[in-house]
């Protein structure tokens, strides 16, 4: 049995650290120490990381790297990148990081040669996608594809929107995504409405292909094809591929495996748009902007894994988020992309994390007898401005918060550019360092009105400033959040990997379903008679 970090030297000296640091005010420890920026920011790759406005001093940042140093943190980055099963409950490896080595690396894990085999998917994808972007690969009655659908959910989902959404300027071969993910059959009814079956293309992703929601889109989506293309089966083979780890229930779905993208059971379905499941994005994007988006998960994988801790960005970032979340007492964690291209990372981030970290049993099944994953929140800058910050500024709660900002516009409209980012600045700005009730006073505010507009400020917020929001960046930007979602796992010493907490809502929609359509069946009280109003609504 592991020993509970709760009772090492690191983590009562944590605690104890704590209890001093809740004096720290950030305005004064600028005017101390103007250099303080300098010593607190790294950078990764492209990914330059001011933390110097959170609630922490060098003691601070020494003591979370010997807590990381004593829960053995680089052994363990040096276990997931060799491919050892660090996913202990399903006895798997846990290698996204594979799917985006360079052809040249070298990795061979339980017998298989997986830089070969990602490579050779990625072959395959890159050959498709340009078979189908210059329109050589034609739907059943000959028309050009120009929109992909992509039906899957969760990570078969999430990371393929986020990215299709955060790479706009790069599709550029006049194909359109759409996304259908939930079994709300408005969904599947909305996105198809004014689609033309002969030009669409359905790309069915679904790690373990048995996944309801899924399996039921596709089905429709069939059925929709079928009767918009003259009821002909031989349709589905132009118009149906899929990504899958189960070829077995592909082909009984009635895909043609020749028409199936692979990956493996070492992807988890939260790590996995940079493998097969990235497909419908390369279809939009290219095989070459795909490609340049690996590369750049590659640069911070590589950062992750040679980075000495003291320097190591994803390290430092996760062991900020456990310093909020165990002892400063913070429930939430809000992510503010100033790029409205990155509308939807904030819902893709929370997969990732929450579904990583919402764990309360060490990986050896002990109760664990500490707070666990932190709520991810979040929208575009500034948007969030006019909604939610005002709880951040002047609310009663800590919530440490990540601004992720560009240099360089995507769209060139530069002086507009230029004030977006400045709210960047203004908030990060705000948020440390407040204004004094002198500071209102010397406005000419009436007596009165001065409590309400003091800005307390002292609200940690960490910069990740990159040039520009490219294919590369935001590889690194993914791989960032990935790494030190990893961090936060391994300092409270669970299983980030498995998700078995979804299984049992899952397994008990099944058992309910015919109780919707009148069969006899048990259920709680309540259920029941949710489930009696429910049909009488229905006219049942
Ligand atoms: O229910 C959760 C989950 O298993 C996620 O982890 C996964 O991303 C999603 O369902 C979809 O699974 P699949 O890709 O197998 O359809």
């Amino acid at each position: 049995m592991s020993t509970d970090v709760t009772s090492t030297d690191e983590w009562r000296a944590l605690a104890a650290h704590a209890e001093q640091a809740r004096a720290l005010r950030l305005r004064a420890e600028f005017e101390r120490d103007p250099k303080r920026p300098e010593r607190l920011s790294a950078q990764a790759g492209d990914l330059f990381v001011d933390y110097s406005k959170n609630l922490v001093t060098d003691e601070t940042i020494e003591l979370l790297t010997a807590l990381a140093r004593r829960v053995g943190l680089a052994d363990r980055i040096a276990a997931m990148f060799a491919g050892e099963h660090i996913n202990t409950s399903e006895d798997r490896a846990v290698l996204h990081t594979a799917l985006r080595l360079p052809r040249s690396a070298e990795l061979v894990v339980d017998g298989q040669d997986v830089v070969a085999d990602v490579h050779a998917v990625l072959d395959r994808m890159g050959d498709f996608a340009e078979r189908v972007r210059s329109g050589d690969w034609r739907g059943h009655t000959g028309e050009k594809i120009r929109t992909v659908v992509n039906i899957g959910i969760g990570g078969s989902d999430l990371g393929p929107v986020m990215a299709y959404e955060a790479l706009a300027p790069w599709r550029d071969a006049g194909i359109a995504c759409r996304f259908i993910s939930n079994i709300d059959p408005t969904d599947l009814s909305q996105t198809l409405a004014d689609l033309d079956p002969a030009s669409t293309l359905f790309v069915v992703a679904s790690k373990t292909f048995s996944t309801l929601e899924t399996l039921t889109n596709a089905r429709q989506a069939r059925a929709w094809l079928l009767s918009g293309l003259g009821d002909d089966p031989a349709a589905v083979a132009k118009h149906f591929v899929a990504v899958s780890t189960n070829a077995k229930l592909v082909g009984e779905f009635g895909i043609d495996t020749d028409n199936m993208f692979g990956f493996w059971d070492w992807v988890g379905g939260r790590y996995s748009f940079d493998s097969a499941v990235g497909l419908s994005l390369m279809l939009a994007i290219g095989r070459d902007a795909f490609g340049e988006m690996l590369a750049g998960f590659h640069v911070v994988d590589e950062h992750f894994r040679t980075t000495p801790i003291e320097q190591n960005v994803p390290a430092l970032l996760g062991l900020l988020n456990v310093w909020y979340n165990n002892f400063l007492g913070a429930q939430t964690h809000a992510v503010l992309p100033y790029s409205q291209l990155l509308h939807r990372f904030p819902a893709y981030l929370q997969q990732l994390t929450m579904e990583s970290n919402g764990k309360s049993v060490t990986r050896d099944g002990e109760p664990v007898t500490y707070q666990t994953g932190e709520v991810f929140w979040g929208e575009p800058g500034t948007n969030g401005q006019h909604a939610f910050y005002q709880l951040i500024h002047q609310g009663t709660k800590l919530i440490p918060a990540d601004f992720i900002g560009f240099s360089e516009p995507n769209y060139e409209l530069d002086e507009m550019h230029d004030a977006f980012m400045a709210n960047f600045f203004a908030q990060t700005a705000a948020l440390a360092f407040g204004r004094t009730a002198a500071e209102v006073e010397a406005t000419g505010v009436g007596a009165d009105v001065v409590p309400h507009k003091v800005m307390p400020g002292n609200h940690p917020t960490t910069s990740i400033l990159a040039p520009k929001l490219t294919p590369a960046t935001l590889g690194q930007l993914v791989a960032l959040y990935e790494h030190v979602t990893f961090t936060e796992g391994t300092i409270w010493g669970i299983d980030s990997f498995d998700q078995w907490g979804v299984e049992l809502g899952k397994e008990m929609a099944k058992q309910l379903a015919p109780l919707l359509a009148g069969e006899p069946g048990d259920t709680d009280p309540s259920t029941a008679a949710l489930i009696a109003r429910y049909r009488t609504q229905r006219g049942r």
